[in-house]
């Protein structure tokens, strides 16, 4: 899969999804679905939007035993879609009997990528809250390093992070990244935010967009640009 800009519909209800996506009617963006819509529609929210022909990132970020993800994963992987996630967090274990969940008996499974640390998480937060002191960089690397081991495909992580998760992963190890935003934008409640192009300088392998798109007043226009801009 090469690089591509992905549509986060961070919306409520499947019909607001669908009045969204419906605007496209030239081409079939790449969408991520989040907890928000998932939980409210349930899966056949994914059916329905692999139906008309989108790829998917299903972003649930599973975060349990390895017993409980494994098998949790071997559901979302009949459901088809292209992309899903789980936390590093976890540990190597989990993520492994995570990828075993979601192997299908043909062999085949979706992409599965690591959450790292939220990008709301910052080096006051790791250290007083979770207790960890290590800089906040080198527990991004080790997080993509423990998610390699195990057979992952990927971390999501900070735009500002994916050049140094190729450097100690390799070029081949995706990196999907939020927090874009177009340089005359609202940065919202992002923290750590870059541009599509700067993004695409940095080797971002996908950027994941919500509001600059859903939020603009021709979201099939900002689809463009970022995709202009972030693939050339
Ligand atoms: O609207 P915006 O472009 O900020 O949307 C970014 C999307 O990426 C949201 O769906 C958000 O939940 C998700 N995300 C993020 N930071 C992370 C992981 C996911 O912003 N570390």
């Amino acid at each position: 899969m090469g690089k591509d800009v992905i549509i986060a519909c961070d919306f409520a209800t499947a019909e607001q999804t669908f009045a969204f996506l419906d605007k496209f009617t030239e081409e079939k963006p790449f969408v991520k679905i989040g907890m928000e819509l998932f939980y409210a529609e349930g899966p056949q929210i994914v059916r329905e939007i692999k139906a008309r022909g989108h790829k998917i990132f299903l972003d649930l970020k599973l975060h349990d035993i390895p017993n409980t993800v494994g098998k949790a994963m071997a559901v979302l992987s009949r459901l088809d879609v292209d992309i899903c996630n789980l936390h590093a967090a976890g540990g190597i274990e989990m993520m492994k009997t995570a990828v075993q969940g979601l192997t299908r008996p043909d062999g085949s499974r979706p992409l599965l990528i690591a959450v790292t640390q939220l990008t709301s998480i910052n080096q006051e937060k790791m250290e007083k809250e979770l207790l960890i002191e290590k800089p906040l960089g080198e527990v991004v690397d080790q997080y993509a390093l423990n998610a390699q081991q195990a057979g992952l495909d990927g971390v999501v992580c900070s735009p500002l992070e994916a050049s140094r998760v190729h450097t100690v992963c390799g070029e081949n190890f995706l990196t999907v990244t939020p927090g874009i935003r177009f340089a005359d934008g609202a940065v919202g409640d992002q923290q750590r935010v870059t541009t599509p192009a700067r993004a695409r300088e940095i080797g971002s392998d996908f950027i994941v967009v919500g509001r600059p798109i859903t939020g603009a007043e021709d979201p099939v226009a900002a689809y463009r640009k970022c995709t202009a801009d972030f693939i050339k």
